[in-house]
């Protein structure tokens, strides 16, 4: 049997979150073929526990011929470098690899930012994406590409804290989300002026909770995006 044409390619994104682990099937043109499934990590969340998770979450969903990743961590040519809200076990671990033989189709690993990014951004200038979930992913794209791994969460911010201990899922719920909201608009304050990108996306599972007023050129994005922009893996 021929391969199917480019344009005729279904893909099967993932996102593996600190919370939950989801998934969906694209269209060519990167539409939701099927609703999103989402079952919660396994703990603890190792490599083994994560990857029989995934295998038995994607089992009904309709046929793919290639697999798109969201991680959350450092991850360089599919292996994983590094996953402050998963497991040790994550350090050096060939994920796309892995996963390519378990389900029988190729697969690209990108870190979780960078995916969300990939389906919110225009594509124009400088543009950048955090994303307000378990942990803070940041991604930066210029003119549309991505400038991979830029970990701004466990920077140091204030009070001894990090980035992500103070806007993290932990810390929104120990401040509750009054609160929470001013350290979102206090942080972004802070990290604005360093890169100075034309636009700002929040996104992630807590971006629903932000009632702050936002400047105009930051916006709030649904949190689908983390899957759909797993389209955008295969464009090159
Ligand atoms: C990780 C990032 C990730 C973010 C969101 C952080 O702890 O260091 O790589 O993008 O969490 O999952």
């Amino acid at each position: 049997m021929a391969a199917p044409k480019t344009d005729a390619l279904h893909t099967l994104a993932i996102d593996i979150g600190g919370t939950g682990l989801k998934a969906l099937v694209l269209d060519p043109r990167g539409k939701a073929l099927t609703e999103r499934v989402r079952v919660e990590t396994p703990r603890p969340a190792t490599p083994r526990a994560v990857l029989s998770a995934l295998a038995s979450l994607v089992a009904p969903l309709p046929d793919y011929h290639r697999v798109s990743v969201g991680f959350p961590g450092v991850v360089r040519e599919g292996t994983t470098k590094s996953a402050p809200n998963l497991h040790p076990g994550w350090a050096g671990f060939p994920l796309a690899d892995t996963l390519r033989k378990r389900l029988g189709k190729p697969v690209r690993v990108l870190n979780d930012a960078g995916v969300q990014g990939y389906g919110v951004i225009h594509g124009k200038g400088v543009e950048m994406v955090l994303t307000l979930g378990t942990g803070l992913g940041c991604a930066l794209f210029v003119d549309g590409r991505y400038v991979p791994n830029l970990e701004l969460a466990h920077h140091p911010y204030r009070k001894g804290k990090t980035y992500e201990q103070y806007l993290g899922a932990l810390a929104l719920k120990a401040v509750g989300k009054k609160k929470w909201n001013r350290r979102v608009a206090r942080a972004l304050a802070q990290i604005d002026p360093i890169w100075n990108p034309d636009r700002i996306y929040l996104g992630g599972g807590n971006a629903k909770h932000l009632k702050v007023e936002l400047p105009g050129h930051v916006e709030v994005t649904s949190n689908v995006a983390g899957l759909l922009g797993g389209i955008a893996l295969w464009r090159a």
